[in-house]
C-alpha cells in the first residue's frame, strides 16, 4: 500500500467564490470528493494526507466527514506545491514506501489510471515518476524537458520557459509518484529563485538527475483525465466530460437514452437493461434503476433510490431515499420521499408523501405495501403505512394506517345542487 498527499491549498482566485475551489461540485460532489475516490478506489493507498489553506476548516469538516482515511494538513502561507509537500514531512517521517502526489482540482482522473502510474513506476524501480500528457496547446503547463536520449531532465514552468522551451508539447500533468525515503530530503533543498518566487515541486526532477536517482515520466493516453478546474467555465466543462463519458457507459450496457443532451445521470447511479430514459430527466445522487423501467420525460431523482425493473416514473415526479419494487407506477405529478412502495402499487397523480415536519424538523416515513391504489391528489401523512391491497380513495389525507385491503375515504360527500346555476342567472 501507498499513502498520497493531495494539494488543496491554492485560492482558487478565479472561481470567484466565498467557497474554497475543491468544495466546489460536479453532481453535488465537490472536487476534492472525486480525487478522494479515485484514490480510494485505485486500492493502492492507504491514507491520504490533504494539503489544505484558503478556508481551511471548511475542507477539514469535509474530509472528516467523508474520508476516514484521511486527513487534512494545514499549509500557511502557500509557498508553492514543494513547500506544500512538505507539510505533510512530520506525518510521513518513518514512512519508506511510495507516495503519490495529486491536486484536489482535477476531478477526473481515473482510479485505473493512479493504480498504473504506480505500477509503472514500481516496474521500473523508478525513484520519481511525473506522469506527463502530450498536448496540441501547451500554454499555462509546466514543460516536460528531455535529453538527447530521451531522459527526463527537468520541468520548466511557463512562467519561466524560453521561447523555444514553450513550443514543447509534453507537459506535466502534476501528478507524481516518488520513492519517499529517496526523495524525501528535497524538500529541505528546494529553492524559489524562480519567476514566481515559489518552492516548485517541480525542481525534484532536476534534482533527482543531479543526485543520480531514476527519474521517469509516465505518459497519460486520456488528457480529459487531468483537466484542472480554476474557474466556473472549467467547472461547466468538466461536467460536460463527465456526463459525456456517464451517457455512454449506459448507452453501451443497452440503456436508452432518448436525449443525451437534456438528460444528467450522476456517476453514482446504476441503470439496468432495456429501460428507456426520456428528455430532461435529472438523476442525481446514488440510485439504483432496474432494468426494463420507464423514467420521464421530467423525471428527477434526488438520490438514494432504488428502483426494481418494470417501473413506471413519469413526468413531474420526483423521488428522493425511496425504494420502489417492480410493476409499479407513479406517472405523473407526484412527491414520493422517505417511502417504500411495494409491487404493482399504483400511485395517482399529484400524491404527495409528506414526510417533513417543518416544525419538529423531522422526517418520517411512509410505507405503501404491494398492491395499493392511491387516488389521484392524495397526501400521505407520514409516519404512516398502507397496508397491502388497501385502496385511498382520491383526494384522501391520510394520516394513521390503513389496514390491509380496505378502502380509506377522506372527501366529503358530493353534493349537486340542480338548477343552481339558473336561479343565481334569475336574481340578476
Ligand atoms: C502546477 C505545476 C505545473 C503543472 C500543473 C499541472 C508546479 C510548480 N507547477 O502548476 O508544472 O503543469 O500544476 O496542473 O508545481 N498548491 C498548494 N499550495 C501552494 C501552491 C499550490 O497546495 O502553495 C496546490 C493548488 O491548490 C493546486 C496545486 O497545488 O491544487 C497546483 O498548484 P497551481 O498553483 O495550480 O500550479 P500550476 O501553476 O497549475
Ligand atoms: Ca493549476
Amino acid at each position: 500500500m501507498v499513502k498520497a498527499i493531495i494539494l488543496a491549498a491554492g485560492k482558487g482566485t478565479r472561481m470567484k467564490s466565498e467557497l474554497p475551489k475543491v468544495l466546489h461540485t460536479i453532481f453535488d460532489k465537490p472536487l476534492l470528493g472525486y480525487v478522494l475516490d479515485a484514490v480510494k478506489n485505485s486500492n493502492i493507498v492507504d491514507y491520504s494526507y490533504v494539503i489544505v489553506g484558503h478556508k481551511s476548516e471548511l475542507i477539514k469538516e469535509y474530509v472528516e466527514k467523508e474520508y476516514s482515511e484521511a486527513k487534512t494538513i494545514i499549509q500557511e502561507p502557500q509557498l508553492g506545491t514543494g513547500h506544500a509537500v512538505s507539510m505533510a514531512r512530520n506525518d510521513l517521517e518513518n514512512y519508506e514506501g511510495e507516495v503519490i502526489i495529486l491536486c484536489g482540482d482535477t476531478p477526473l482522473i481515473k482510479s485505473e489510471t493512479i493504480k498504473s502510474l504506480v505500477d509503472f513506476h514500481k516496474n521500473n524501480n523508478s525513484d520519481i515518476t511525473v506522469m506527463s500528457a502530450i498536448f496540441e496547446n501547451p500554454t499555462n503547463y509546466g514543460r516536460i524537458i528531455r535529453s538527447k536520449d530521451n531522459s527526463l531532465d527537468a520541468i520548466i514552468e511557463e512562467k519561466d520557459a524560453s521561447l523555444e522551451q514553450k513550443q514543447i508539447k509534453e507537459i506535466n500533468a502534476g501528478i507524481y509518484c516518488l520513492n519517499w525515503a529517496k526523495v524525501k530530503r528535497v524538500f529541505s533543498e528546494l529553492k524559489n529563485n524562480n519567476a514566481q518566487g515559489e518552492y516548485y515541486l517541480t525542481d525534484i526532477i532536476k534534482w533527482g538527475k543531479e543526485n543520480n536517482l531514476n527519474v521517469n515520466a509516465y505518459t497519460l493516453s486520456d488528457n480529459n483525465e487531468i483537466f484542472g478546474i480554476n474557474s466556473r467555465k472549467h467547472l461547466a466543462e468538466a461536467t460536460k466530460i463527465l456526463h459525456d463519458e456517464i451517457i455512454a457507459q449506459h448507452l453501451d450496457n443497452g440503456v436508452t437514452i432518448v436525449s443525451p443532451e437534456t438528460t444528467f445521470i450522476s456517476p453514482e447511479t446504476e441503470i439496468g437493461r432495456d429501460t428507456i430514459i426520456y428528455p430532461n430527466c435529472y438523476i442525481n445522487g446514488k440510485n439504483k434503476i432496474g432494468s426494463n423501467c420507464k423514467i420521464g420525460p421530467f423525471a428527477h431523482l434526488r438520490g438514494n433510490v432504488e428502483i426494481e425493473e418494470y417501473v413506471k416514473i413519469g413526468n413531474f415526479v420526483e423521488l428522493k431515499k425511496a425504494k420502489v419494487k417492480s410493476h409499479t407506477n407513479i406517472c405523473h405529478l407526484s412527491y414520493v420521499g422517505d417511502a417504500e412502495v411495494g409491487e404493482n402499487v399504483n400511485i395517482g397523480a399529484g400524491t404527495i408523501t409528506a414526510n417533513y415536519n417543518p416544525l419538529t424538523k423531522i422526517k418520517s416515513k411512509t410505507i405503501i405495501e404491494d398492491n395499493v391504489k392511491i387516488g389521484s391528489n392524495s397526501v400521505l401523512v407520514a409516519p404512516v403505512t398502507i397496508k397491502e391491497g388497501a385502496n385511498v380513495g382520491a383526494v384522501g389525507v391520510i394520516t394513521k394506517d390503513v389496514e390491509p385491503w380496505s378502502l380509506a375515504v377522506t372527501r366529503s360527500p358530493l353534493k349537486v345542487l340542480e338548477g343552481w346555476v339558473k336561479k343565481q342567472l334569475k336574481h340578476d
